[in-house]
């Protein structure tokens, strides 16, 4: 029987887990995909969340638990209301990103692998954020930043603090940089 009280899963969220779950051959090949609906929306996976995708996929809760403890992107806790992750892979920890997160814990107040006492701000020191040739790379939420080390990760540390980070010209992330207005086409006064 499904567990009642995950209602608060959003009607968007039921209807993409029921449409995603018969493009495999067995339910429980979907239970990664699941779990991914769930955290996102929801930020974590309790033990609520963890008995109601068992039930949906007729699995015991133990099948879905050991996922979420066996791969370190999914949590049974939430992290915090801003959740930055701080690169430590070979190629960013060269360019210093050991001391860029350092400094974030500083700044932000919280130990990576924390959340600070108000839930306001987590942070995470972990393997690599795909952006290998920028260093050290500190992803805010979605959005990814390069460069960011010494006096750099001290302004970009109180930007963040100072809720400032979004409007700063100083620091665009790349997903910023990628929105460009479109090209003017240009006109040609070719004869045909
Ligand atoms: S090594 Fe840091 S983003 Fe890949």
């Amino acid at each position: 029987m499904i567990v009642e009280h995950l209602m608060e899963l959003s009607k968007e969220t039921l209807i993409k887990i029921d449409e995603v779950i018969p493009k495999y051959p067995e339910k429980r090949s979907a239970a990664l995909m699941v779990i991914h609906l769930v955290q996102d929306e929801l930020g974590s996976i309790s033990d609520e969340s963890c008995s109601w995708i068992a039930d949906k996929l007729s699995l015991q809760p133990i099948n879905i638990k050991e996922l979420i403890t066996f791969y370190p992107m999914l949590r049974e806790t939430p992290w915090g209301k801003t959740h930055v992750r701080v690169c430590r892979t070979l190629p960013c920890a060269l360019r210093g990103s050991y001391g860029t997160c350092k400094i974030l814990e500083d700044k932000l107040g919280v130990k990576e692998g924390y959340v600070r006492d108000d839930g306001e701000y987590s942070i995470e020191f972990m393997e690599c954020l795909a952006d290998c040739g920028e260093g050290p790379v500190v992803m805010v939420g979605e959005h990814t930043y390069e460069n960011i080390e010494g006096k750099n990760a001290e302004k970009f540390a109180k930007l963040l603090l100072d809720k400032e980070l979004n409007s700063s010209k100083e620091f665009n992330s790349y997903e910023e940089t990628l929105v460009v207005a479109p090209p003017v086409s240009k006109r040609t006064n070719k004869k045909s």
